[in-house]
């Protein structure tokens, strides 16, 4: 198996995905939103492009598909319940569906919901597994929900799904936000010196040619599978006095999601930097409604200014 990861250069800073099976020359595009470029680097590999898969059904991940599929007249797979949101769905997809490239290509499709209710991850069972996750899991950090997903979901995703995978895994996000999401790590964990020395190597790298993550550092860094870190916690309190001593990990995760459910509650220099308060102090009542409501919140962690 063969990963081709291609950085758009884009707004979003999105990753597209070329998977191709090296004996037959037949590849999958994942989330090809910058067509040509996908088109051009497949033409470049002396690949096919057979088949295209949209991770999910947000417009930065689906908008190339035309493009490609008029191109080369590959098949178009999706989750199932996307059906009404992707138009043209060949295949719709579910949990433990196998999608085949070529000859000696076997991914795994996972069904996890949180950043949207439509959403699939890939995973090889390789030697060295990969997991191809789109906006569910970022390096250092997660997918918002406020493009309709839901934090209980996206937290129901990591602890039962992705934290049980292999530490060995490779991480193939959907965006380049490593950097900023590290920063974030380092506000709610500020001891946590395997993301201080991460941010170091990787802040001024070039996303072409960036790091590529293990699941077993994600684990050290990503504040999402660290949710019963004293520290995380701590920080968390300076926000809800009122936590139990030992909250529930999905309070913990559902109520850390109150921090930016509105840009409005960030002053212009908080939006510029991930190293804010977690709640500004004039919202606070506000959001620890939401908090004990548990279900309205949503999780934001990515650049302001992304969508995705
Ligand atoms: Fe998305």
């Amino acid at each position: 198996m063969i990963v081709e990861k291609i950085y758009t250069d884009n707004a979003y800073r999105n990753f597209n995905y070329l998977i191709a099976c090296p004996e037959s020359g037949e590849a999958l595009a994942i989330d090809p939103l910058e067509a040509q470029l996908c088109l051009d680097t497949a033409k470049d590999k002396g690949w096919e492009i057979t088949q295209v898969l949209n991770t999910h059904e947000h417009g930065d991940h689906t908008g190339g598909n035309s493009a490609v599929i008029a191109a080369t007249g590959a098949k178009l797979l999706a989750h199932g319940g996307a059906k009404d949101k992707i138009p043209g769905i060949d295949v719709g997809l579910a949990a433990g569906d196998v999608v085949k490239i070529g000859s000696s290509v076997e991914l795994e499709v996972l069904d996890t919901p949180g950043h949207t209710m439509s959403h699939v991850c890939l995973l090889s069972h390789t030697d060295t597994p990969a997991l191809i996750c789109g906006d569910t899991l970022f390096n250092a950090g997660a997918g918002n929900c406020h493009g309709g997903g839901h934090p209980e979901q996206l937290h129901h995703t990591f602890a039962e799904q992705l934290s049980k995978l292999a530490d060995r895994t490779l991480v193939y996000p959907g965006h380049d936000y490593i950097a900023n999401n590290l920063r974030f790590t380092l506000d709610r964990e500020p001891d946590n010196e395997r993301a201080r020395t991460l941010l170091d190597k990787v802040k001024d790298q070039d996303p072409h040619n960036g790091v590529v993550t293990t699941l077993g550092l994600e684990k050290e860094v990503n504040t999402f599978f660290r949710l019963n870190s004293p520290t995380v916690i701590a920080r968390l309190r300076q926000a809800f006095p009122d936590m139990a001593d030992e909250p529930a990990v999905n309070k913990v995760i559902v109520a850390r999601s109150g921090g930016r459910r509105e840009s409005s509650y960030y002053s212009a220099s908080q939006k510029r930097s991930m190293a804010m308060p977690l709640i500004p102090t004039m919202r606070r009542e506000k959001i620890r409604g939401e908090y004990l409501q548990a279900n309205t919140t949503i999780w934001c962690f990515e650049p302001s200014e992304a969508v995705c």
